[in-house]
């Protein structure tokens, strides 16, 4: 398989992405760049400012939130809280397999949201399941303390 072809099939198993016809799937393609890191290799550090968002298209990352573990696979994106937010980094991701990535460059992802608004909706979605997702642990956690 070439690499669009690669990025194509990772970008259609996105659910984000789900809607979007192959012509839009080539212009997400074409506002990002392919790059890739080594196992245990940081790809976004917390705190950092929120310069893209990514893509996984193969290999496998983790997010570390407070000591809980999410592993991001082909077709998952990260990185889109501080890009959206315009604040630091949430979170630590590290590649825990050797990771390729789409990494779209926020004032990109910016316009590119702006021409797409089911993505946008479907990112928010995504939003409203991670907040949820911060939300049990806070409840765990003061049911823990009370
Ligand atoms: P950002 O804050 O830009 O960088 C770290 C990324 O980790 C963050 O965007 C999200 O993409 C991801 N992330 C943060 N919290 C969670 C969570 N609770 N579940 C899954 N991914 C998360």
């Amino acid at each position: 398989m070439d690499e669009v072809t690669v990025g194509l099939a990772a970008l259609e198993r996105t659910p984000l992405f789900a809607g979007l016809d192959r012509g839009h799937l080539e212009d997400v393609l074409a506002v990002g760049r392919r790059v890739s890191y080594d196992a245990g290799q940081a790809i976004v550090e917390r705190g950092d400012p929120g310069d893209a968002m990514y893509i996984v298209l193969g290999g496998a990352a983790e997010v570390d939130v407070g000591g809980r573990f999410h592993r991001l696979e082909r077709g998952d994106f990260f990185g889109e809280m501080a890009v959206l937010g315009g604040r630091p980094r949430e979170a630590t991701v590290r590649a825990v397999e050797p990771l390729e990535a789409l990494r779209i460059p926020a004032d990109e992802f910016h316009a590119f949201l702006a021409g797409n608004p089911q993505v946008a909706v479907g990112m928010l979605k995504s939003l409203v399941d991670r907040l949820r997702e911060v939300q049990d642990r806070l409840d765990t956690w003061i049911g823990g303390v009370w």
